[in-house]
């Protein structure tokens, strides 16, 4: 027998995740991290909960849900928190798809969507953004058959930064039958100054079908504790803890994340930066504006294979994909850093 007979012959197939390249000798500005560490309060608050690591973490996170309940005008029913929200992104998947079943997403987005699908057997719809970078909401709703039981919606679109409008959602969301769940992934929420884009909170409340997904790994500066979270109706958010890896969000991730909530107002003056500076980033290097803490440059694989390799040996990693280079943008001391290494390698 060889080694493959023990695995499910589907998982051939699968795509594996792969994270933003590290160095510890270069910047790096490949996973859409924050440069600043965790607010002194969350690194105490995380030493200390650490200190009682003999002990289970909390199972049913009631005070981190609680807090969240509270900042979002929701009920602790109608809030689950994730290890990561990527942890709720395939919850989601699990909770509503398998093999026959079919999940709708915009492509190329969030890289985990078409991962998550393929793991529960269900099969992936990877719907291309329109020619703008937008993801294609008619043609999303377009591709809604009576197999689909899932669509995940990015906004901001990770890695293209583009928003959908409210008018356009409202119209997708009219168009989508009522029984299939729409998860509106807002991991980049809080650097979206786009005064027309949906919020989620608003949704979840009119749509019982709608669902909210947010992280603690961007604005809040938590990506090494994984901690996200997801709203809406109370019987999807049971479901959600009902497949959930029992103690997954860990004490230390509890603590940081309450902790970075109740600091909430002086981590998002951390990011006014991030958002005054990414347009002037952006123009400098011919990307597109972005709603994001990552501006996007589409272009040929070779071409991105390209650039990204040529920032690399000026000591800046960067995210290569197929259709284009994504590039995070944290503060001015490093965005200086990316300028000087552009300009040296293709001004
Ligand atoms: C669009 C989107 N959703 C979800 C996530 C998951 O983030 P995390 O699991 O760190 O909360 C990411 C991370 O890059 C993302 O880009």
């Amino acid at each position: 027998m060889t080694s493959t007979a023990y695995i499910r012959p589907d998982l051939e197939t699968l795509p594996s995740y792969v994270p933003g390249k590290r160095d510890d000798h270069s910047l790096k500005l490949s996973s859409n991290e924050v440069a600043f560490e965790p607010l002194d309060a969350a690194k105490e608050a995380m030493a200390a909960a650490t200190a009682g690591a003999n002990r289970y973490p909390d199972l049913a996170a009631v005070e981190l849900r609680s807090a969240l309940a509270e900042h979002l005008g929701l009920t602790l029913e109608q809030v689950a928190v994730g290890v990561g929200s990527s942890a709720l992104c395939q919850q989601l998947v699990q909770i509503t798809a398998g093999p026959g079943d079919e999940v709708v997403f915009p492509w190329r987005s969030f890289e985990a969507y078409p991962i998550f699908t393929q793991v529960t057997g269900a099969t992936p719809v990877a719907v291309p953004l329109d020619a703008k970078g937008f993801n294609d909401l008619e043609a999303m709703a377009a591709a809604v058959n009576e197999n689909t039981k899932l669509i995940f919606v990015c906004n901001p679109n990770n890695p293209s930064g583009t928003t959908i409008t409210r008018a356009d959602f409202d119209a997708f969301l009219a168009s989508v039958p009522k029984h299939i769940i729409v998860a509106l992934d807002e991991a980049y929420f809080e650097f979206n100054r786009d005064d027309n884009s949906p919020v989620a909170t608003d949704y979840v409340r009119k749509h019982a079908n709608v669902v909210g997904l947010r992280t603690f790994s961007k604005a809040y500066g938590l990506a090494g504790v994984r901690v996200g979270y997801a709203f809406g109706a109370a019987e999807i958010i049971d479901a959600l803890n009902k497949v959930a890896l029992p103690f997954g969000v860990n004490v230390a991730a509890q603590a940081g994340a309450i902790a970075s909530l109740h600091a909430r107002d002086e981590l998002l003056a951390r990011i006014k930066e991030t958002v005054a500076i990414r347009d002037r980033v952006a123009d400098h290097i011919g990307a597109a504006h972005s709603q994001a803490n990552f501006i996007w440059l589409p272009t040929t694989p070779e071409r991105s294979a390209e650039i990204a390799s040529t920032l690399a040996a000026e000591g800046v990693i960067v995210r290569s994909f197929p259709e284009g280079v994504r590039i995070t943008i944290t503060n001015a001391a490093e965005m200086d850093v990316l300028i000087a290494a552009w300009d040296r390698a293709f001004a």
